[in-house]
């Protein structure tokens, strides 16, 4: 079986094939991102009818170029899939009017596949033994979950942010210090050239037993503090270390409160096998002090590679394949929908 997946629910518009192979887990033959960030970046944040625009530019591009890489024909293509939702409606609707197009093209079946499902089982594209239950943390730029995964469309949702994601977090901060968008990548280069210890930000909820987030405090300590640091509190008249010192106490606050939340789910739910995923999984402290929490609990951690924590079609070819095997497949009227549930859970965060 070759799935092609389409991906372009917010400024990557994105193709992969993904193939079966007999005995193993199936294999990425290609994965093709067009990124418009540079683009977005001019207006420190994205502009969504740009975004639609520019999809609808590059997605015939992108679409050949991964059928080159991966020497495949769009007649070899037996499934194909594309986000249907959570996103931006007039971004959704390009990748998946050329899905549904396609499939209608060549008599074959397609599949609506929720973008944050796509993130949820990206950590496990490459894994050996292929999907497990586990404890997942979900962590985007809309969205911040744990989920009791069970199987394929089998999640629990436990917990989730009560307001800011902690990528909108990481961006939002970011903004307020005048620093380039998207704010996770950079806040994250800074904050290695800093001190974390120098600032102690709130880390809201730590201590409370339920498993939910909140990060929208985080921005109101930042520019509480700014003015204690340049009379001016104008982020450019910050001198580099204490820019990179505040980087550093942001990160940090944000991988305290994660992982803390994540470790309590996984002692609640008694998951042995934790699986991290979304662009803020690209974050190399995160990483490396959620394989240290739990190496300590004997925990496997299962992450995905950088390349497959931001957004990227991959992921929606794979979860289309997932879907596709238990013949989970949509009706080409299925619509887009920019607040799509996950598993029969509202998850807007
Ligand atoms: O999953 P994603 O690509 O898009 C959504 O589905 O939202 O996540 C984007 C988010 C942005 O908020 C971005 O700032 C954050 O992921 N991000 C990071 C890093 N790279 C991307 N956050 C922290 N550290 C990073 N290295
Ligand atoms: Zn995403």
């Amino acid at each position: 079986m070759l799935v092609l997946g389409i991906e372009s629910s917010c400024d990557e518009t994105a193709v992969s094939l993904v193939e079966e192979q007999p005995g193993s887990a199936p294999r990425v033959l290609s994965s093709v991102i067009s990124t418009q960030i540079p683009l977005h970046r001019l207006y420190g944040g994205v502009i969504p009818e740009l975004a639609s625009r520019n999809h609808s530019t590059n997605l015939p591009g992108v679409l050949k170029e991964a059928l080159r890489q991966a020497e495949r024909s769009i007649h070899d293509v037996d499934v194909f899939a594309s986000t249907a939702g959570p996103g931006l409606v007039a971004a959704l609707l390009v990748g998946n009017t050329a899905a549904k197009a396609l499939a209608l093209t060549a008599r074959k079946p397609f599949i609506a596949i929720n973008h944050m499902e796509g993130h949820l089982l990206s950590p496990f594209i490459d894994r050996p033994g292929g999907l497990v239950p586990h404890l997942a943390l979900v962590v985007s730029g809309g969205h911040t979950l744990l989920i009791d995964v069970q199987g394929v469309g089998k999640y629990h949702l436990l917990g989730r942010s009560r307001d800011d994601a902690a990528g909108e977090a990481f961006d939002k901060v970011a903004k307020m210090l005048d620093l380039p968008y998207p704010g996770g990548p950079e806040i994250d280069k800074r904050a290695a050239l800093g001190h974390a210890e120098r600032f102690h930000f709130p880390r809201p909820m730590i201590h409370e037993a339920h498993l939910d987030f909140s990060f929208s405090g985080l921005k109101t300590a930042v520019l509480y503090t700014l003015p204690t640091l340049v009379q001016s509190g104008n982020p450019h008249d910050l001198p580099e270390q204490d820019m990179n010192d505040l980087c550093a106490g942001v990160r940090q606050a944000i991988i305290d409160v994660l992982i803390s939340k994540t470790m309590k789910a996984a002692k609640k739910t008694g998951h042995k096998v934790i699986a991290v995923s979304g662009g803020v999984s690209c974050n190399k402290a995160l990483r490396e002090q959620m394989a240290e929490a739990c190496r300590r609990r004997r925990i496997e951690l299962v992450l995905p590679p950088a390349h497959f924590t931001t957004d990227n079609a991959a992921m929606i070819a794979f979860a289309g394949f997932l879907r596709a095997q238990i013949g989970d497949f949509s009706p080409l009227d299925t619509p887009v929908d920019p607040n799509l549930k996950l598993g029969g859970t509202k998850i807007r965060s």
